[in-house]
């Protein structure tokens, strides 16, 4: 039997992912041990893992290097791979936004001239240009939240999850662009090669994942 491979983004999204596998009866022992490997196999299963940077998830399914991805909404509006998106996870939700000081509301109505940092240039390329405007866009790549507190950029356009870090520097959100969380992702050759085994996850996973939303619900 050909291995399904799983590429998962390091950190918690991954450790997410296992765990909703694991109710669904896939579980890669290797990859509970404390080693240098890379990647991970179960032989029994079928099955290997590998943990990757969430911006490289979406190349490695693209490529067939893995058969299945879990990365972030962002990451894949972000990054535009040729892939099948199949589920939404639920988890690592949080909102894409324009995030700013106050005053930056107004800016953002009355004026196109105006700098903007973020790690998604093509997401903020695509919201501004919706709203007609042409806004300078600055590419960072970590703590975006710096980039208006020292002058760098009027805006940011970044992820919000509880909005403590914006809170505490005196930013605030001035609009939502979109809700993201984990999303599974496939490739697009393996879902016809494997389309049955990769129904078959998908709709053990789907079922669980109802299950989860009725328990909350109820
Ligand atoms: C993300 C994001 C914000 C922060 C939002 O950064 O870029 O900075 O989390 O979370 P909050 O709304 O709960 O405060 P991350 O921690 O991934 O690190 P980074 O600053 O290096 O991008």
């Amino acid at each position: 039997m050909k291995y399904l491979t799983f590429a998962l983004t390091k950190g918690r999204l991954a450790n997410k992912t296992l765990e909703l596998l694991e109710q669904v009866g896939i579980r890669c022992e290797e990859m509970y041990t404390d080693t240098r490997k890379l990647v991970f196999t179960d032989e029994q299963m079928g099955v290997k893992f590998f943990l990757a940077k969430a911006t490289d998830v979406p190349t490695y399914v693209e490529y067939g290097a893995a058969d299945i991805g879990v990365v972030g909404k962002d990451v894949l509006m972000e990054e535009k791979k040729d892939l099948f998106e199949v589920l939404d996870l639920g988890f690592g939700r949080c909102r894409m936004a324009v995030a700013g000081f106050p005053s930056g509301r107004e800016l953002l109505d009355m004026r196109g001239d105006f700098k903007v940092a973020t790690k998604y240039p093509e997401i903020a390329r695509h919201y501004f240009l919706t709203r007609h405007q042409q806004p300078e866009i600055l590419k960072l790549n970590g703590s975006i939240e710096l980039a208006p507190i020292v002058g760098l950029s009027d805006v940011i356009v970044d992820i919000v999850e509880t909005g403590s870090t914006l809170k505490e520097n005196g930013l605030m959100v001035l609009d939502e662009i979109c809700p993201i969380s984990a999303r599974m992702v496939v490739n697009k050759a393996s879902m016809k090669i494997e389309l049955e085994r990769i129904q078959k996850l998908t709709r053990a996973v789907s079922t669980i994942l109802k299950q989860k939303e009725r328990e909350t619900r109820a």
